[in-house]
């Protein structure tokens, strides 16, 4: 199945992407995470977009669909993937259905005040990416990720300037998605205002998994 997730930043893409995957066998594909992995290991593209991503604002179209179209081609994206954070504009979404056509679009409903709530307390292990927050989600040890021992950050992109900068992106660039993909009978919407195993429940009934 080739699913793209859709949804303002925090809504919680990532962490049941990571769900999804297990359920669904097929590699989790996040451009966000990719960028940061880049930016981690200092690679030129990662010098090229840190202060971008930092200030909450979009990496150029060439650049990340250029990226996601050569993750695409990779051997594990064959039988399908969650793409999760792209497209993230009308050219990316054009640019997608050029190379690859999906088979749903999951779209995240959920409202700003949820969204900074979940952004401003999130946690992301150094190491393996795992989230957590410090209400919702809490590791087990403070600080340290349950899956891998890793040391827990806040993003630099997680602070209050950059959370309102991104919430103002995805509603110029992002949100006109909804009706692209509902145009094309795509659209699938979930509800992801509930905790994280509701979620994971109206997402398996929304597709009927
Ligand atoms: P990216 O990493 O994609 O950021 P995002 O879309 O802003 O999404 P987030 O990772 O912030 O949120 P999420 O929805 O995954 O929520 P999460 O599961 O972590 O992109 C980062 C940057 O890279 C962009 O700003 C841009 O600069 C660049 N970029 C990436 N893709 C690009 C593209 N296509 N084009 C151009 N530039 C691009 O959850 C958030 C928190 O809430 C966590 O703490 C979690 O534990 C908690 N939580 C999750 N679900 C629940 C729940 N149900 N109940 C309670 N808490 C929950």
């Amino acid at each position: 199945m080739k699913l793209v997730f859709l949804g303002p930043p925090g809504a919680g893409k990532g962490t049941l992407a990571a769900k999804a995957v297990e359920l669904l066998q097929i590699p989790h594909i996040s451009t966000g995470a990719i960028f940061r992995a880049a930016i981690a290991a200092r690679t030129p593209l990662g010098i090229k977009v840190k202060e971008i991503i930092d200030a909450g604002k979009l990496v150029d179209d060439e650049t990340t669909i250029a990226l996601v179209r050569e993750r695409l081609a990779a051997e594990d994206a064959q039988k399908g993937y969650i793409l999760d954070g792209f497209p993230r504009t009308i050219a990316q979404a054009d640019a997608l259905d050029s190379f690859s056509k999906v088979d749903r679009v999951v779209n995240f409903d959920i409202p700003d005040g949820a969204v900074i709530e979940r952004l401003s307390g999130r946690r992301v292990c150094k190491n393996c990416g795992a989230n957590y927050h410090i209400l919702f989600t809490k590791p087990k040890t403070e600080g340290r990720c349950d899956l891998c021992g890793g040391e827990l950050y806040t993003r630099d992109d997680d602070q209050s300037d950059a959370i309102q900068r991104r919430l103002e992106v995805y509603r110029a660039q992002t949100a006109p998605l909804i009706d692209y993909y509902r145009g094309k009978g795509l659209l699938v919407d979930v509800d992801a205002r509930p905790a994280v195993d509701q979620v994971i429940e109206n997402f398996r009934k929304a597709l009927h998994l």
